[in-house]
């Protein structure tokens, strides 16, 4: 059985204008331990599916199920990383990783354990003391990762965690992060917008169309073996099939989304 199964999702938003379709009908399965990236145009959906997986929002019809518990609200085994950090600029590198851990209740030296394991992992050691303000973008989203693995959840949720970045740490961001999943087995739910970004990660490519947001395809990438060469004939062959279906699909129009 699957570890994430998302069944018959469909979400509206009720307006001050009418009611918007943001997704119809979407399933979705994630195995243990699968990378899975989702590509999308702007607006089709792609954050509002990551936001119910966080239990942030609820569908309208279907469900989601986490090891085959019906998620109803944000928990401890779901780690969200956003495309802006969301650190908290008054604590320190190290206070923001163990900010989710009940430390009151846990031993001083298994707290400290756990800090140090992620601060390492993720090559902050040296910024401990240091304030998010203090660090660079890339190593802010660093922290941020460090983080989300902190509470040890079963999957990483991550919302075009590195679109803000610079081409050359992004790259840097995106070796580490397999390396990371490589070591750790976890479960990565991972948003892009970028096509070279997806097939160079991910297990699964799932390609959503909007109007309203709606899967169009699924590419298994097992059979690619990794480190994938972007330059290569199949990837570019792949990059340019999907950008052909993301081009077929516009951007909605206001007109388009609402129903009165
Ligand atoms: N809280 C909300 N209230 C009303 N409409 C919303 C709300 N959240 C999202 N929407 C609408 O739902 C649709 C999907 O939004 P969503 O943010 O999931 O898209 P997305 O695929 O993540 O886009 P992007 O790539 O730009 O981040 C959009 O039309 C958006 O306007
Ligand atoms: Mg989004």
């Amino acid at each position: 059985m699957a570890m994430l199964e998302a069944k018959n999702i469909s979400v509206r938003f009720n307006t001050p204008h009418g009611s918007i379709t943001a997704m119809q009908d979407v399933s979705l399965e994630i195995n243990e331990g699968e990378f899975v990236c989702i590509l999308g145009p702007s607006g089709c959906g792609k954050s509002t599916f990551l936001n119910q997986v966080a239990g942030f929002i609820h569908p309208t019809s279907g469900e989601i199920r986490l090891d085959n518990k019906l998620i109803t609200g944000p928990g401890k085994e779901r780690g969200v990383v956003f495309q802006e950090h969301a650190l908290f600029p008054w604590l320190t590198i190290g206070q923001n990783i163990l900010f989710g851990l009940n430390i009151k209740h846990r031993p001083k030296k298994e707290c400290n354990e756990i800090l140090e394991k992620y601060l390492d992992m993720m090559g902050l050691s040296a910024f401990k003391n240091s304030f998010p303000k203090e660090l660079s973008g890339g190593m802010r989203q660093r922290a941020s990762i460090a983080r989300a693995l902190a509470n040890d959840p079963r999957i990483l949720l991550m919302d075009e965690p590195f679109s803000a970045l610079d081409e050359q740490t992004r790259k840097k961001l995106q070796h580490e992060l397999l390396n990371i999943w490589a070591k750790t087995q976890i479960t990565i739910l991972f948003i892009t917008h970028s096509i070279e970004e997806a097939l160079l990660l991910a297990d699964k490519v799932v390609v959503m169309t909007a109007r309203p947001g709606k899967i169009y395809k699924i590419y298994d990438m097992n059979k690619y073996s990794r480190p994938r060469n972007e330059s290569s004939n199949e990837m570019i062959r792949l990059k340019d099939e999907i950008k052909d279906i993301l081009s077929q699909t516009d951007h909605p129009t206001r007109s388009d989304e609402i129903a009165c």
